[in-house]
């Protein structure tokens, strides 16, 4: 396991502008389910666990595991909610890279009805805030789909520099096809 300067909180939660960012629970499920469902095809073009589309119980066992991970401090598995009303807007997390120094990869997806809004914009600037001033983090990472402008444009809009261009990285979750990987990073 890395060295981590600080563990988070149990129950971590952070508030931006319009979100609050905050720990997945066992009873989130519901919560997170509905998110799926009403996304299912922007997450299928992207995100291989989306395929087959998941049964409530499968968000169930992940709530779980994101419950587990975190009390454990191997994994920070994350939503953020709309701050006024609590609705799911987005799920994320800072992922601990067994590098061997503090660094971390952050993941997400946007529910469909709340994209193209900044709110993915939002959230990565403040965990990426959080995991330098908390977690002392030396490197934060962003991956994607060299095909998923949405996406790569998030950590350009973040400050994060494009490193670099894995050709033949992995394979398309849709159709199979192989994909390339673009690399960002944010560093001190
Ligand atoms: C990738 C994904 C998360 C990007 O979501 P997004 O909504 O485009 O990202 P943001 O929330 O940062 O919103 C940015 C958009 O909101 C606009 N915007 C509005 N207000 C804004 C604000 N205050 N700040 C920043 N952008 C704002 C931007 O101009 C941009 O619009 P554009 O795409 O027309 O240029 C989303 O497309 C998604 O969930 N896709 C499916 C899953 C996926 O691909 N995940 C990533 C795998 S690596």
């Amino acid at each position: 396991m890395m060295a981590l300067t600080r563990k988070w909180d149990d129950d971590l939660t952070l508030p931006t502008e319009r979100l609050v960012i905050r720990a997945i629970y066992p009873s989130d499920a519901p919560l997170i389910y509905a998110a799926i469902m009403e996304t299912l095809p922007h997450l299928q073009e992207w995100m291989p666990w989306a395929s087959p589309a998941p049964a409530l119980a499968d968000t169930e066992s992940f709530c779980k595991h994101a419950d587990a991970q975190r009390k454990a401090g191997k994994d920070l598995i994350l939503i953020a909610v709309d701050k006024t009303t609590g609705a799911h807007v987005l799920s994320t997390g800072i992922h601990p890279k067994d590098t061997g120094v503090p660094s971390f990869e952050i993941g997400y997806w946007c529910r469909a009805s709340k994209q193209g809004q900044g709110y993915v914009t939002e959230v990565v600037k403040a965990l990426t805030d959080y995991a330098f001033t908390h977690l002392g983090a030396r490197r934060v990472q962003i991956h994607c789909d060299a095909d998923n402008a949405k996406s790569a444009a998030v950590p350009r809009r973040c400050g994060f520099i494009e490193e670099g261009r894995m050709k033949h990285h992995a394979l398309k979750p849709d159709t199979g096809d192989l994909r390339d990987t673009l690399i960002f990073a944010r560093c001190q």
